[in-house]
């Protein structure tokens, strides 16, 4: 039994799972270049907001090998250019603009090309490095939220895979197996790709967690019948007063669970916080293809030219959210003057950046 990983640093190479083909295969794939990279987030052979980060940070680092330039000027311009072109390529989750800030930042503190090379490999693998140990820490405090041989519904992957190791949302159940601590988890499937599904039910089983697959229209019913305890999930993108943005039906849990009068948790590392936005009416939200909606594995389910609106996210009122579970604390409303209060730290890098 182990925690499977998404994304690989071999050998100055990055590798990752390619997503698309779990559960049937399990494929590592080398990518290269900067378009590579583009085509493997906007398919989705890697997702979750924090793997989407650290993919294009290592990505854009990779790509920056190859410039020709001596002239920084030159060397940072192209940098951008490149920087804008990967964080088009998914628009919800904000951990993906993050991540190659980051980097652009890092390679703005020098004027020579051979050192930005270096350090831009450098910041990538810290941001890596530094999501393990957030989602560690979400994992250790969400665990003291949630008691022992109690039932828990998800939906998505915010699990491993997701992100460096052990997720957001599923880090309590694969460190509670470390822990003998057990968790019956309910996985909605997740349509219309099937993140639950093929993934998170794929993810708890190769670490041996209890996990039971359901349609997302049997969430109502199986809080009631099967007598859930607490909802928890990931996010995208989470506004200055809360507001959360994670994956479409997200929203349709938050209700039900303020219905049913249960906890609803969001985990998310503060890599996920949007501070520059007051609430969620702010966030991007990315819509797909018809072609993901009226056919599965390539085979028609609803005539050829039905129309369809396909949303990828929902946003899910703060007033749904019991607490959100960061890598430095849990936050309890209100939420506008204590999201501030816990994340001060990155605002005042944030504005550090701007300055610049
Ligand atoms: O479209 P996806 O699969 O990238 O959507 C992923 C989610 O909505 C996750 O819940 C979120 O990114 C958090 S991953 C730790």
């Amino acid at each position: 039994m182990s925690i499977p990983l998404s994304i690989k640093w071999d050998d100055k190479q990055l590798v990752i799972l390619d997503q698309q083909k779990l559960p049937h295969e399990i494929v590592y794939t080398k990518l290269e270049a900067l378009k590579d990279v583009y085509e493997a987030i906007i398919t989705l052979k890697v997702r979750g907001a924090p793997a989407i980060g650290i993919t294009a940070a290592y990505g854009l680092a990779i790509e920056a090998q190859s410039y020709k330039t001596n002239l920084m000027i030159d060397f940072l311009e192209r940098l951008k250019k490149d920087a804008t072109y990967l964080g088009e390529s998914r628009p919800t989750a904000v951990n993906l603009v993050w991540a190659l800030n980051r980097l652009l930042n890092v390679a703005s503190q020098t004027d020579n090309v051979l050192t930005a090379k270096q350090l831009l490999v450098e910041e990538a693998k810290r941001i890596h490095q530094e999501d393990e140990e957030s989602c560690r820490n979400i994992g250790e405090f969400a665990l003291a939220l949630l008691e022992n041989n109690t039932k828990v519904m998800t939906i998505c992957n915010a699990g491993s895979i997701a992100t460096a190791k052990y997720g957001t949302a599923l880090a309590p159940f694969h460190l509670g197996k470390e822990r003998g601590k057990e968790f019956e988890v309910f996985a909605c499937e997740t349509r219309p790709v099937f993140q639950g599904g093929r993934l998170t039910v794929w993810e708890l089983q190769q670490s041996g967690v209890d996990v039971t697959l359901i349609t997302d229209s049997m969430a109502a019913h199986t809080i009631g019948a099967k007598g859930i305890d607490a909802i928890i999930v990931g996010a995208d993108r989470i506004a200055k007063n809360g507001d959360t943005a994670n994956k479409i039906g997200t929203l349709n849990l938050a209700i039900l669970a303020s219905v049913y009068g249960i906890p609803f948790y969001v985990a998310a590392p503060s890599s996920t916080f949007d501070l520059s936005i007051n609430n969620g009416e702010e966030i991007p939200i990315e819509e797909r293809s018809a072609e993901e909606i009226i056919s599965i594995n390539g085979k028609a389910i609803a005539p050829v030219n039905t129309k369809v609106f396909n949303p990828a996210f929902d946003v899910t009122s703060s007033k749904y959210i019991t607490a959100i579970i960061t890598e430095k604390g849990i936050i309890y409303p209100n939420y506008m003057e204590n999201i501030s209060a816990q994340l001060v730290d990155s605002i005042e890098k944030e504005k550090d950046y701007e300055n610049k």
